[in-house]
Order: structure tokens, then sequence, then C-alpha cells
């Protein structure tokens, strides 16, 4: 693994350089906001009182934390506890809070309890672990995704990343009430949502009294028996952590299996990911959102695996690194994004266009995670 870093470390160190000067410069420029996108180049705020509970609020403070722990920059610390402030509010609306508490606070009010040490950062933080675990779901055996009516059975691939969360809460109580419902959860993923082949489900409607399953839905991508990329990156990262805080071997095996297949895929684009595997020959619609995502997870996988295997999983994470660097990254000072070609959704209506192929924030958030990883940075924030 480290041979093939060194090898690659004048462009990693140049990019993280460009990177770390431009973010200097945009955690001040945005220090009020809470982005999601950007539009010409200018990042939108999702701080208002409807927009405060969007999952994606957390991506922002966890990326100037993790900025922080390598630079120990003053003004990444401060913007990063100003947007934990901003993000405060949407506790205050029970009724907005969803399963996605572990993207907001873990990345957040946790980055900042477990790297200043804020008594307040960890209540909040451990506020979050008790809303996830709630939302548990005894008789089925799995966490609830959403809070629509209809929806009360339903799980989805992309909650293996809010589980972290609740491995968290277990080590910092000293009580595995919360690793064992994070487990159950996990277990439930590894059967229901992970192909035998390593593609994934996104959505999966449970019998709310057995657990079993009545229905697959296709959700973000094409269709159900697509393999929308994102949710495939979700599967990636989410069970190699849930490997890394348990031990469990199954866990290992199925980050494995569907690494295997995101990269068996990838390659086939020259590493900038199809939004979904499986979509239609045209048009041709990206998301280096999961590139990045999958990548951090691939460099996970390569500190659990045989020095041979583990080069095979660094080699692709860094040409998917390195592909979505040259093809989608603006690293100009005075543009606030750093990576674009993200993809929220397959499109299949106009209105959906507008999701497509844009700069998102968990792609930079995800860009920087990678680049601590290959600068030898070993905090993992989730
Ligand atoms: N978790 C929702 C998404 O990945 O778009």
């Amino acid at each position: 693994m480290q041979t093939l870093i060194n090898e690659n470390k004048t462009w990693i160190d140049d990019l993280w350089q460009k990177i770390d000067n431009k973010l200097s410069m945009v955690a001040k420029r945005s220090y009020e906001k809470l982005p999601y996108s950007a539009q010409n180049g200018i990042h939108d705020d999702y701080s208002s009182p409807d927009k405060v509970s969007w999952w994606t609020n957390g991506f922002w403070g966890g990326m100037l934390w993790l900025m922080y722990k390598e630079t120990g920059k003053e003004i990444y610390k401060s913007a990063a506890e100003h947007s934990g402030e901003l993000l405060d509010y949407a506790l205050d609306n029970y009724d907005g809070l969803h399963h996605d508490v572990g993207f907001m606070w873990h990345l957040t009010a946790g980055a900042d309890y477990r790297i200043t040490g804020n008594k307040k950062a960890r209540n909040t933080n451990l506020f979050a672990a008790a809303t996830l675990a709630s939302r548990y779901n005894i008789e089925g055996g799995f966490i609830r995704a959403w809070n629509d009516e209809g929806s009360e059975g339903w799980t989805i691939i992309d909650c293996l990343m809010n589980i972290p969360l609740l491995y968290w809460a277990s080590k910092e109580l000293e009580d595995d009430r919360f690793t064992k419902i994070a487990m159950k959860h996990a277990d439930m993923a590894l059967r229901d949502h992970i192909r035998a082949d390593g593609s994934v489900n996104h959505i999966v409607e449970h019998d709310t009294k057995t657990g079993d399953v009545i229905k697959i839905y296709g959700g973000q991508g094409y269709d159900e028996n697509s393999c929308w990329s994102r949710g495939l990156a979700w599967a990636v990262y989410g069970s190699i952590i849930s490997y890394k805080h348990t031990g469990k071997k199954d866990y290992l095996d199925a980050a494995i299996k569907t690494a295997n297949y995101f990269i068996a895929n990838c390659i086939q684009t020259e590493y900038l990911p199809l939004l979904d595997f499986r979509q239609p020959k045209e048009p041709l619609y990206y998301d280096s959102t999961a590139g990045l995502c999958t990548a951090c997870g691939l460099l996970e996988i390569s500190k659990c695996v045989s020095e041979q295997e583990g080069k095979m999983y660094t080699d692709a994470a860094i040409k998917i690194i390195r592909a979505t660097a040259e093809k989608c990254c603006n690293l100009d000072e005075d543009v606030d994004y750093i990576v674009g070609m993200g993809s929220e959704r397959y499109p299949f209506k106009d209105a959906d266009m507008k999701g497509i192929h844009i700069p998102i924030i968990y792609g930079d958030f995800f860009m920087v995670e990678a680049l601590l990883k290959l600068r030898g940075n070993d905090f993992l924030i989730w």
C-alpha cells in the first residue's frame, strides 16, 4: 500500500496543497452557510429553518473538522464549530429528524468531541445516537428509513453509513445496546440489500412484524434490478466500517464482495463511475461522489487484508481519486466547490435533470477524506 502511495506522492501532495489553499478561503466565504451544492461557483445555503434538517448538512462541518485535524488551522476549527451551531437548529424540530442523524451529527458534533474533547458536542452526539436507536424495529430487526406514512417497513442501503454513530455511543457509554442495534441492522443489510453478485438493492420494504422482505424498489437507481452506484458505495464503505468497529468477518466479506463489483464496473468507464451500473447505454450519466466514497472504503479495506490483496484496492482507490481530480475538480480559489459531476438520482423527469452532474457537498467531503488517508492521517471520522 505504502509503495503505491509513495509512487503517487507528488500529485497527492500537489492536489492536497491546492485544496488546502482553496478551502482556507472558502471556509471564510461560506462561514454563515450549510452548503449543499453551488450555483455559478457560489455555495448555496441549507441553514434556513425549512432546510436545516436536510440529510447532507453535516458534510460541510465534517470536512472542516478533517481539514482542522490535518492542518491545525484555526479558521477550519472556527468554521466547523459555527457550522455545528447552525445545525443545532435542526434539533428543535423532532419531526424533521430521520435515519440520517448519523451523517448529520457524527461528522460534526461527533468529530468535534473526538478532536477537541468538547463536552457539549458529546452530549449532542449522544442525543443523535438515541434518536437513531429509537428508529429500530424490534420485531423486524431493522432501522427504519424516512418518516412518510407507508414507509414503516422501509430500509435503505445508505443507512450502513449512519450506524457508526451507534458503535461510537456504545464505546462512549460502555453500553453495548447501541452496537447490538447497529449489528442487527447491518446483518439485515447483508442479507436483504447486498446481492450474491456484490450489487445492491437500494430500498427494501419489510413486513414490520417479521422482517420478511415484501418488495424491492429501485430508489435513486434506474430500477429494482439495477445497481445505483452511490448505494453500492455506501455498502462498500459502510461494510468495512462495521468490520472495523466489530471485527465481525461477515462485514469484511461483504465489503470485499461489493468492492469487487464496484471496481469491475468502474474500470469500464475509466474510473469515473456511472450513476447506475445497469443503466441504459444512453444517455450516459455519471456520479463522481460514488467513486470518492468507494475510494475511502477501498483504502480502509486494503488495511484489513493481505499486503498482496491490499495493493489491488489501494491501486483502484488511487485511480478513482486521480480520475476524479483530472475530470471533475475545480481548484480555482474563487469557486466555492471542489468536485463536480455528482448526481442525486437517476433522472426520469426533466425536473430531475437539475440534480445531474452537479457539485454536491459530500463529493468534496470524500475527496478530502480520501486525501487524508493517502497522506497517512488515520483519524476515522466514521
Ligand atoms: N443518502 C441519500 C443519497 O445518497 O443520495
